[in-house]
């Protein structure tokens, strides 16, 4: 039976949707016949793609109990997927890969590693949906469709945010998440680690930070709407916590490195910063003992704009950068409410001897110290695109804008000539409802963005000229945790939009097709249930 939606999508002349790769890729031509894999079928790779083959061999072992040879040159006889580095696909660039299947053959071609890694992706996908069980298969015919594919990301910046602050998030499902972006040739993993309700990243020389920051008495739960009426809160009652040694931090990085994923951490500062004041209260304005955040929102409670407050910071940062190779380190920025520097004697002084103009000028000159920290170190900062409030005089020129209050940020950022990376709520935001009948859906902060608001977005801002345009990275998922307590309900607010927002990210404009996409999708959903991911049924479907 054809369905409705494949019927529009012939109609429409797109591609052949029968093979379901998501991302879309940029050229693909079905060929005749089918590559039949088999026990005999050989990886065959040069020095630069060998730990990419064994990826491979260990990706179809479970399920089809083969165990693929992987050399440098295939036995006698057998047929052999091979994945080379071709040093004449500059024009792929880093990330962009040849993919070729005919009947007697494989061959994956890319100008880097990263490419070789995507093909292999790609191929993942070409293969029945039963390739991502854990154990054998029976009657499954391991069959790949003659296909030629090239192959290239829009986007340098694909990424997907997760805040394991509000809710702490388990290793093992941190990799779970590192493995589905890597699922839909997503690169960036920006990892939300401290927060008003929990520091999350294990720093030897404050140890107060876990062991004080780490936890929480308690957590609001229900809806916090009643925001002026706090006798209405209701909390749990249990203490919730959590962190990551920094043996965890680096298992996860090198999981994400062998993923060809950068792993971005984010070190909230000024605001969002309750948990590290609890921990070291000389942090904060008032001098109060405070306890690690209990109920959500926009706090009060920010760090102090002493030096010791900075170099504070820049010690815990000095821990993150031995941790996180990543050329981009996130210092937050956003949501820093000012009242408590207004009426502070220090912040006050400060902003008299610095001559600046106010209090968010004040929050502009500490960013530019960590920014031109961070870049005498070698390294990036990106922030949310209040960093601009106060001006970008002093931000180092490296510095990036996330751009989440809309496209604003990002246009002017771009246009004073920083890098940006779109993440604007009206888009980008999985913590909002996926439907408008928000009683029937599971708790969440508010908002509503659908799966097709998400496909169709368009992450060059239109005001922006062609130069201007190239300071757009790419774009990125976002997924706060305040509601979203546990890995299965993160799943479900997920997927599938961070399934469309990869589309958006790596697929040319021209070449997306909403029908055409929630055809791959209906077949791509049978993976994601083979992987066990949660998600929401996109509506029509079944
Ligand atoms: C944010 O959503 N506060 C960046």
């Amino acid at each position: 039976m054809i369905t409705l939606l494949a019927c529009v999508a012939l109609v429409a002349g797109v591609q052949d949707t029968a093979l379901s790769v998501i991302p879309r890729p940029v050229h693909l031509t079905r060929g005749r016949g089918t590559f039949v894999l088999t026990a005999r079928t050989a990886i065959v790779t040069d020095r630069a793609t060998r730990d990419i083959g064994y990826q491979l061999a260990d990706w179809i072992r479970p399920a089809t109990g083969y165990r693929l040879a992987v050399g440098a040159a295939p036995e006698a006889g057998a047929e052999a997927i091979s994945i080379r580095i071709d040093p004449t696909l500059a024009r792929l660039g880093d990330e962009g890969y040849g993919l070729s299947v005919t009947p007697a053959r494989i061959a994956i071609r890319a100008f880097r590693p990263a490419g070789a890694f995507y093909a292999v992706e790609t191929l993942r996908q070409l293969l029945p949906p039963d390739i991502f069980r854990a154990a054998p298969v029976a009657g499954v015919s391991w069959v790949v469709p003659a296909v030629e594919i090239e192959d290239w990301p829009r986007f340098s910046w694909r990424g997907a945010h997760l805040d394991v602050s509000r809710s702490f998030m388990p290793k093992e499902f941190v990799k779970k998440y590192i493995d589905l972006l890597a699922l839909h040739k997503l690169n960036r993993f920006h990892w939300h680690l401290t927060d008003d309700q929990g520091w999350r990243i294990e720093i030897k020389k404050y140890p107060l930070l876990t062991s004080i920051g780490g936890w929480r008495r308690q957590s609001l739960v229900g809806v916090q709407r009643a925001y002026r009426d706090t006798t209405q809160w209701v909390y749990d009652n249990i203490p919730h916590g959590g962190f990551y040694t920094q043996d965890d931090v680096r298992e996860i990085v090198a999981y994400a490195q062998a993923r060809f994923i950068t792993v971005v951490p984010e070190i909230e500062m000024p605001g969002h910063a309750q948990a590290a004041i609890a921990a070291y209260p000389w942090l904060g304005n008032t001098g109060q003992q405070l306890e690690v955040l209990t109920h959500w929102g926009v706090d009060a409670n920010i760090l102090n704009p002493s030096d010791s407050a900075i170099h504070f910071m820049q010690d815990v940062l000095t821990e993150v950068l031995a941790l996180f190779p990543s050329h981009w380190i996130h210092t937050g920025g956003d949501e820093a409410v000012k009242d408590q520097w207004k009426t502070s004697p220090l912040a006050q002084t400060r902003i008299r001897e610095l001559g600046l103009r106010d209090e968010n000028h004040l929050q502009s000159w500490m960013t530019a110290r960590m920014s031109e920290w961070l870049a005498a170190h070698g390294r990036a900062l990106i922030g949310w695109d209040e960093i601009l409030e106060g001006g970008t005089e002093g931000l180092a020129p490296n510095a990036v804008v996330m751009s989440w209050r809309g496209i604003d940020g990002g246009v002017a950022a771009a246009q004073a000539g920083h890098d940006v990376v779109m993440t604007p709520t009206s888009n980008t935001y999985f913590d909002y409802y996926q439907s408008q009948d928000a009683a029937r859906e599971p708790l969440a902060i508010g908002g509503f963005l659908p799966l097709e608001t998400v496909y169709g977005y368009e992450p060059i801002p239109p005001a922006l000229d062609s130069l201007q345009a190239r300071h757009v990275l790419g774009t990125q998922g976002q997924i706060w945790t305040e509601y979203q307590r546990t890995p299965k309900n993160v799943e479900f607010m997920v997927f599938p939009r961070l399934v469309a927002l990869a589309e958006v990210a790596w697929t040319p404009r021209e070449q997306k097709n909403l029908a055409d996409f929630s055809t791959r999708l209906s077949k791509h959903l049978s993976r994601l249930d083979v992987l066990d991911v949660t998600y929401r049924r996109p509506a029509g479907g079944p």
